[in-house]
């Protein structure tokens, strides 16, 4: 199987190092030899027809900085290596931009116009896009995966789609941010929000611009996948209302009455809203730290709450892994798991 990988971040590289992990298991137990022929960052195009040893391209960019001057860099843009390059994989691990999906969803027309399956952990092109993409690629006969784009490697569009396969769902409710929830899990602890923000940064878990994460952004972005994959919505960021935390204050009395705050993402038919609420510290969606956690309501077996790491380069590329795995099966005409 030859793949192109767009971005060499976290994730890319995570992807990388899971797919040697895992080389001879994918091969004995799916007939998965995937072979990198293209790898593109944000300045370098690599390519090499044969097979790009991405053990010594990681070192390589480790060594000097950067991946130009590499001997297999290419004079292309990425959407043409997506558009030119004989392969049958796209993997777009690219930085989500939430404000219009591009340049992804660009890359993502020149995997479907050359004929290329796609799998991808961004969100930008599936929050503004999604009905219409999943509908091409239908089309042609082409899959869109996107597992790692929702909860890391919590596989919460799994959860849904096979294990509540034949039941309508009814909404959705979610804790989809980790870093908004770190923060006010630490906002219960006493910290202010600005106290709890700077911990966060510190730590890793928020951006130097913090702003799709605690105004929501992120939270709709994931609520608008989740919504149309498991609500069939067909909608996109524009339908969702939304509020961060900027303004959020944990008071004692309100812990007292044993109730918290958390960021959560909702759809109940078609109205879709992020916003803070108050919920019972009880409730399955008041986790701790920067967890995930999201409940689907459907129509006769009630509610069921999934609960995971929302984010990390490993499990989201433990999401791709699957991902690779289904394509591979949907190739051979079964049916995944
Ligand atoms: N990290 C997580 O835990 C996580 C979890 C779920 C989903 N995601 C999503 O997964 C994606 C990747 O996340 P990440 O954490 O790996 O991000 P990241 O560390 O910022 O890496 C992004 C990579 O994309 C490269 N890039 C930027 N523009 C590009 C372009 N036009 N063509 C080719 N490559 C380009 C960057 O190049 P440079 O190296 O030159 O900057 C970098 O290598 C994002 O969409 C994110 O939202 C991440």
């Amino acid at each position: 199987m030859r793949l192109i990988l767009l971005g060499l971040g976290v994730v890319g590289r995570a992807f990388l190092e899971q797919l040697k992990i895992e080389r001879r298991d994918l091969y004995e137990s799916y007939g998965i030899n995937p072979s990198i022929v293209a790898v593109a960052n944000s300045k370098a195009r690599i390519y090499n027809p044969e097979g790009i040893d991405t053990g010594s391209l990681i070192r390589y960019k480790e060594e000097r900085g950067t991946l130009e001057g590499h001997p297999d860099e290419v004079d292309m843009e990425s959407a043409g290596l997506v558009r030119e390059i004989d392969a049958e994989v796209l993997v777009d691990v690219t930085p989500s931009n939430l404000t219009n999906g591009e340049p992804s969803l660009s890359y993502l027309k020149a995997a479907l116009i050359s004929g290329k399956h796609v799998i991808t952990s961004n969100k930008g092109p599936l929050a503004w896009e999604m009905p219409a993409l999943l509908e091409m690629f239908r089309n042609k006969g082409l899959k869109l995966l996107f597992s790692g784009a929702v909860g890391g490697g919590t596989p919460f569009l799994r959860f849904v789609k096979k294990c509540l396969s034949g039941e309508r769902i009814l909404s959705i409710r979610g804790v989809i941010n980790g870093t908004s929830n770190y923060i006010l899990n630490r906002m219960e602890e006493g910290l202010s929000f600005r106290i709890a923000l700077e911990e966060a940064r510190r730590l890793g878990y928020a951006e130097a611009d913090p702003s799709a994460d605690i105004d929501g952004w992120d939270s709709a972005a994931k609520l608008v996948i989740l919504s149309n994959w498991a609500m069939d919505l067909g909608v996109t960021m524009n339908d969702v209302r939304v509020k961060g935390i900027r303004n959020v204050e944990i008071s004692k009395e309100l812990l007292f009455k044993g109730k918290t705050i958390r960021l959560i993402a909702s759809a109940d038919d078609s109205d879709l809203k992020v916003q803070p609420e108050e919920i019972d510290k009880s409730d399955p969606l008041a986790v701790s730290d920067a967890l995930n956690a999201v409940s689907f309501t459907a129509e006769i077996s009630g509610r069921h709450t999934l609960v995971g790491k929302g984010a990390g380069g490993r499990e989201t590329a433990a999401a791709l892994i699957r991902d690779l795995v289904e394509l591979k099966m949907y190739m051979r005409g079964e049916k995944p798991c």
